[in-house]
């Protein structure tokens, strides 16, 4: 949630800020701003903060800010968690003598006392947020401890760091040092990009892509201080440390539009080629190959898949593939749930946990705990040296490249595929669990595997009779999808992805479960939504989605089956893949579903109300 993005260098800070404020737009946020040093007549410098509320080009607007030519400077967009979203309450943040400014992701738990105790010692507190007290506590160490060089600034950063509970990201800039940014973070995303004679620092990687591909990943607890030519990082004590730098090969091309109206759309275009890559890595020919050679998968009772939102569904598709082939047992759980409900875990368990971020917080709790009580933990995750990847035992990437739309698309096809490889792999590890008859089902699915990115290639050809139905669906306010087994979960899916970009009432419901109580609901002109991919059940299916049209219900299909019944007169086919994998096909126009019923409302596809890409508090 809120981006961070800071320069130090020889170029003009202000557009390198600006656009990185800008590619971080996609994590949501309700205010911007940014702090310049700018040199005044006297040689001194000018510490000049411009901030609004709304939209990152309130400030490309501010004429003042144009004018500078300030080569230093931090930035930031908010998401308001103390305080409402107002000029006031936007970051940066100073001190009371104006020479420290200050820029927070997170939140800092104990404000209220530390407001009280600044108030005490004399500091006015000017906004409501809690962020306010950082550059006030700094400003108390450094005056406290008597050292006013740049080292004295570092130490007050830290003192101010040995306060605060919570979580947070900052960057510090002092017009009183200009050739130094101070930055330090706990439980929120800050990477530093390495350049040649500047520096920069961003939430993460996609902001500042465009000019460094090697990067820096701060760990909690970690300070650093930026110049132009150096970078010093530093542990909570205040020792030197050394990091490693890592290469990013994404590509900076992939962050942006090219062409599309929307990420989102591109991000749906793109997942043949994202699906290819993320299996290209993981089979070498028709052989599974993970790093998870020092694992011993027999010694695992039972298996969890720990994850919020479109990655929690990505596990639920694939829980059939584990349980048959793998021959484990599999629970999927949410992660704020699974944190706090003393899940039964040791060290006979496997925990999975799946990220595109690698930066929520709720699951990068969950797999805290899962590590405390000794289980082993590995990781799926998409945006590489993400804090989900340094702490897992193990890490599998997804080769989704940079996902920037809010709604998750070509993240989950590549979390689902990974999955399923991964089911394969346990099982090709364990094969005298498998019967002869099973042996061949795995190799029939590797196969299909290897399929999907022509299967998904030819599911996005249904992209015309979905704009079709989508000028139907957008009148609507309630939409149901229905299915049974992997169609049920990519019902889940498809119901979330309307919900979040659309802002239509949406369920889910297992096509079985519907005479249970939600069939009450169906009347005339529901819109309800069938997915039907598995042979062995599409009878079922079939009937209860007959049993909604009686009741009234606009009945749709999404199926891989043929379907020879008159009653159903709107049916999307797709290719026909193992029920399996099916999720992974058919989700392809439950997405595209969404987007285009989002357009029609004329909303912003890619920053959905309230949401945000990264969700770093709980
Ligand atoms: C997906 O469309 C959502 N915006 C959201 O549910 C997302 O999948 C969830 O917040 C998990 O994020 P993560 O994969 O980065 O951990
Ligand atoms: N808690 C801070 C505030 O409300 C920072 C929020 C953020 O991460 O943007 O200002």
């Amino acid at each position: 949630m809120c981006g961070i993005v800071g320069y130090i260098g020889t170029k003009k800070a202000v557009p390198v800020l600006i656009n990185g404020l800008l590619s971080l737009e996609y994590r949501g946020y309700d205010s911007a701003g940014i702090a310049v040093l700018n040199s005044s007549k006297s040689s001194d410098y000018e510490l000049d903060i411009f901030r609004d509320k709304g939209r990152v080009k309130n400030l490309q607007d501010n004429k003042d800010l144009q004018k500078s030519d300030s080569t230093i400077g931090i930035a930031h967009t908010r998401w308001a968690t103390h305080g409402i979203p107002s000029k006031e309450n936007a970051h940066p943040h100073t001190n009371n003598d104006k020479n420290i400014a200050v820029v927070h992701n997170g939140i800092i738990e104990n404000y209220d006392k530390l407001r009280t105790f600044l108030s005490n010692k004399g500091y006015t507190l000017y906004s409501e947020t809690d962020t306010e007290v950082i550059p006030n506590l700094v400003d108390y160490y450094y005056k406290k401890n008597k050292d006013f060089s740049e080292a004295g600034l570092l130490k007050a950063v830290a003192d101010t760091l040995n306060d605060l509970i919570g979580s947070y990201a900052i960057g510090v800039l002092s017009n009183n040092f200009p050739d130094q940014i101070i930055v330090a973070k706990k439980d929120s995303p800050l990477v530093v990009g390495k350049g040649d004679g500047e520096n920069y620092i961003a939430s993460d990687i996609p902001a500042v892509l465009s000019h460094t591909k090697n990067f820096y990943f701060m760990e909690d607890g970690e300070l650093a201080v930026i110049s132009k030519d150096n970078i010093d990082f530093y542990n909570t004590f205040l020792k030197k440390i050394k990091k490693d730098l890592k290469n990013i090969e994404w590509d900076s091309t992939q962050s942006e539009k090219n062409g599309y109206d929307d990420f989102m759309l591109k991000e749906i275009f793109e997942q043949p080629k994202a699906v290819l890559e993320t299996i290209g890595t993981s089979f070498e020919k028709d052989k599974i190959n993970l790093p998870l050679d020092d694992i011993k998968f027999s010694k695992f009772n039972k298996i969890y898949i720990v994850a919020c939102g479109t990655a929690m569904h990505a596990g639920l598709a694939t829980k059939y593939t584990f349980e048959k082939f793998a021959k484990i047992p599999m629970e999927v759980d949410v992660s704020s749930e699974f944190r706090y409900r003393d899940p039964l875990i040791n060290e006979h368990t496997l925990c999975i946990f799946i990220s595109q971020s690698g930066e929520t917080a709720d699951t990068i709790a969950a797999l805290k705990l899962a590590k405390s009580k000794g289980s082993t933990t590995i990781a799926i995750v998409n945006v590489i040296g993400s804090s989900i990847t340094r702490l897992a035992d193990y890490v599998l990437y997804t080769h989704a490249g940079p996902e920037i739309a809010v709604a998750s698309t070509k993240a989950y096809t590549c979390q689902t595929t990974l999955l399923n490889i991964l089911a394969l792999y346990i099982a090709e590890n364990n094969l005298n669990n498998l019967d002869d008859k099973e042996v061949k089902e795995l190799a029939s699915l590797k196969k299909d595997i290897l399929s999907l990115p022509q299967k998904i290639e030819d599911a996005l050809k249904t992209a015309d009779a979905v704009k079709d139905i989508a000028k139907n669906i957008y009148k609507k306010k309630d939409v149901f999808f229905i299915g049974r087994n992997t169609d049920y979960t990519v019902s889940l899916e498809a119901s979330l992805k309307l919900k979040e970009i659309s802002y239509i009432h949406s369920d889910a419901y297992a096509a079985g479960e519907l005479k249970h109580g939600s069939i009450a609901l169906m009347e005339d002109s529901v819109d309800v939504i069938g997915i039907v991919t598995n042979t062995k059940i599409l009878p079922k299916t079939i009937s209860n989605l007959e049993e909604v049209i009686t009741r009234g219900a606009n009945v749709y299909i999404i199926t891989d089956q043929t379907i020879d019944n008159k009653a159903f007169k709107n049916i999307i086919s797709i290719p026909k893949i193992s029920y399996m994998l099916s999720p992974i096909v058919s989700v392809i126009p439950l997405q595209l579903l969404a987007y285009y019923v989002a357009k029609n409302k004329k909303l912003d596809v890619d920053k959905p109300r309230n949401l945000a890409k990264s969700v770093t508090v709980e």
